[in-house]
């Protein structure tokens, strides 16, 4: 199963990985690569990535640019434009929601490419602050809610079982958790819900550990940006994304944690959050509503209270735009 074609809008970082193994997996017949930094940033990374393909034995027929046109015809799109976050020259590391001001005017940008030339395809939105990009882009192009999510819970969850596997002394693969709520310091990892081989977390790793874990989750991202010194995480990024995008390319139907619009579900209504959800052809089939405990309902509404302040900020600057 394939795709004719995926968009990839920014070819930074992130772009750059999702181009490279987006080729090597072979996931879309033609992928468009768009990103507007000069002299033609886009068209360079994938002439790159495509006199690597011989070497690694695979075709890759692309379109690359620095305009919307590239894209189109794309079935799927994952977007990328954005700053993201720099450790500053004192030492201090932004939040993601400090780069809305910036984020917010070039998202609005790529949404009128992507309603330009491909006003079909099912969106995943990589972009910081992360659920109000989603937000954003949902107000200006009114998609099926099914067609547009935001990637970071499946990385979220993914640095949680990370931690855990190293803590447990066991395989990554052993381990299964959800990280819910915005992407923001607030996220919530839910301890109820992680299994090890199957059995509770707790049969392996210490209630101390555990709370270590989870506050180097919530401040994971942050210690990548300190550690690297410029720029954020892009490799789990994008291997994320692609997780996302290959349940859809599939029809896999797998639950993925994923920023989806909901109405209702977890008692929150018209806000992009992070939930777990079936990906399959349709992209959002379903948002699934785990249970949890008092603890953890308090820790999403609190988490859900910082998106609907950053989605607050969005209504008002949309309006100035
Ligand atoms: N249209 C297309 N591309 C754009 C636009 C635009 N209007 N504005 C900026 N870009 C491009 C930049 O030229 C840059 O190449 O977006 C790219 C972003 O790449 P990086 O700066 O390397 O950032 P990256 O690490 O890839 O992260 C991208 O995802 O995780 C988030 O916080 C992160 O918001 C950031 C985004």
């Amino acid at each position: 199963m394939t795709i004719n074609k995926l968009g990839l809008i920014g070819g930074g970082n992130i772009g750059g990985v999702l181009f490279a193994e987006a080729a090597k997996r072979r996931l879309a017949k033609r992928i468009g690569f768009m990103d507007i930094k000069p002299p033609d940033l886009a068209k360079g990374k994938a002439l790159d990535i495509a006199e690597g393909a011989p070497t690694i034995s695979t075709d890759i027929h692309y379109d690359a640019g620095k305009e919307f046109n590239v894209l189109e015809g794309s079935e799927i799109v994952i977007n990328t434009a954005g700053v993201p976050r720099t450790k500053r020259p004192d030492g201090t590391i932004p939040t993601r929601e400090e780069l809305l001001q910036t984020n917010i005017k070039i998202t609005k940008s790529v949404a009128e490419g992507i309603q330009k030339y491909c006003p079909d395809a099912t969106i995943i939105s990589i972009a910081n602050p992360l659920d109000a990009i989603v937000y954003t882009l949902y107000k200006i192009l009114q998609p099926p809610k099914n067609k547009l999510m935001g990637m970071a819970g499946q990385l979220d969850s993914g640095r949680y079982r990370y931690f855990v596997a190293q803590e447990a002394g066991v395989s990554v693969e052993n381990v299964e958790a959800l990280v819910l709520g915005g992407h923001g310091d607030n996220m919530v990892p839910i301890r109820s819900c992680c299994r090890v081989g199957g059995m509770p977390v707790e049969k392996f790793v210490s209630k101390e550990a555990l709370e270590a874990i989870e506050t180097r989750t919530r401040k994971a991202g942050g210690e990548v940006v300190g550690l690297m010194g410029i720029g954020s995480a892009f490799v789990s990024p994008a291997w994320a994304a692609l997780d996302m995008a290959e349940a859809i390319i599939y029809d896999k139907n797998k639950i993925i944690a994923t920023c989806a619009l909901l109405e209702g579900e977890y008692g929150v209504n018209g806000l992009f959050v992070g939930v777990p959800a079936i990906l399959n052809k349709d992209g959002v089939a379903k948002v699934i509503e785990a249970d949890l405990n008092s603890a953890e309902k308090e820790a999403l509404a609190k988490s859900v209270a910082g998106v609907r302040n950053t989605c607050d900020e969005v209504e008002a600057m949309l309006k100035t735009m």
